[in-house]
């Protein structure tokens, strides 16, 4: 079985990077990752390549242009078929959006279209939601946009800070991520009117309930 192989951008941590690394390590996984980019030298992501053997390139690049110039040239030698920006911090080229339309997927931690940009825990938090998650989407011009290939859902919790739910979010999205890569990379979805069908594949009617029909703790009493 010939696997697609991946492009990871990233600019930091690399949790994400680092789901898709083991998701990879199955060999009956459909993609594997070629190259491991990051716009910064010192991103913590670096190393988890460099541990499971996958080549990286740091293109510290300020001029966007110049970058995504760079990036594509790295991705191309790399015979990459998908790119997929993992916790990548920074806005790209519009060429690069438009050269890898429909081959490219970002993680955002919020349920899409609902917080799109920075601190969408924060934003989430704010808004008073009971359910939060993370969103995988094929990449538009536009920040945070883009056909949805997968969500998960989680809730917020009364006394949630933003440390919490992003832990919970984070949780999920390691997750998600292999399981959407892992649907394009099978040839699974279909882009139709701007949303993605996905071919055999049963999802439940009814997802949860925030609060539960019953609380879960014995000991939460009724208010009077
Ligand atoms: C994740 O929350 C991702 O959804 C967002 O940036 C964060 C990156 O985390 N785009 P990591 O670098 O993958 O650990």
């Amino acid at each position: 079985m010939e696997r697609l192989k991946v492009g990871v951008l990233i600019s930091g941590r690399g949790s994400n990077l680092q789901a898709l690394i083991d998701a990879a390590a199955d060999p009956a996984y459909p993609a594997e990752i070629a190259i491991v980019i990051s716009n910064r030298a010192d991103a913590a992501g670096l190393a988890r390549a460099e541990a499971a053997g996958i080549p990286y390139r740091v293109i510290a690049e300020s001029d966007r242009a110049a970058f995504a110039a760079a990036a594509d040239r790295e991705l191309r030698a790399a015979n990459a078929g998908l790119v997929a920006l993992a916790g990548f911090m920074r806005l790209l080229d519009t060429g690069f959006v438009a050269a890898w339309r429909d081959r490219m997927l970002n993680i955002h931690p919020s349920l899409l279209p609902a917080f799109p940009g920075l601190h969408p825990q924060r934003q989430a938090l704010a808004a008073g939601v009971k359910f939060s998650g993370c969103t995988v989407h094929f990449v538009r011009a536009e920040v945070d946009s883009g056909p949805i290939v997968a969500q998960a859902v989680v809730s917020v919790e009364d006394g949630d800070d933003e440390d919490r739910l992003a832990a919970r979010i984070l949780a999920a999205e390691h997750r998600l991520y292999p399981l959407a890569a892992r649907l394009v990379a099978e040839g699974r979805t279909r882009i139709i009117d701007g949303k993605v069908e996905i071919d055999g594949w049963r999802t439940p009617e009814f997802a949860a309930l925030n609060p539960p029909e019953r609380p879960l703790d014995p000991l939460v009493s009724t208010p009077g």
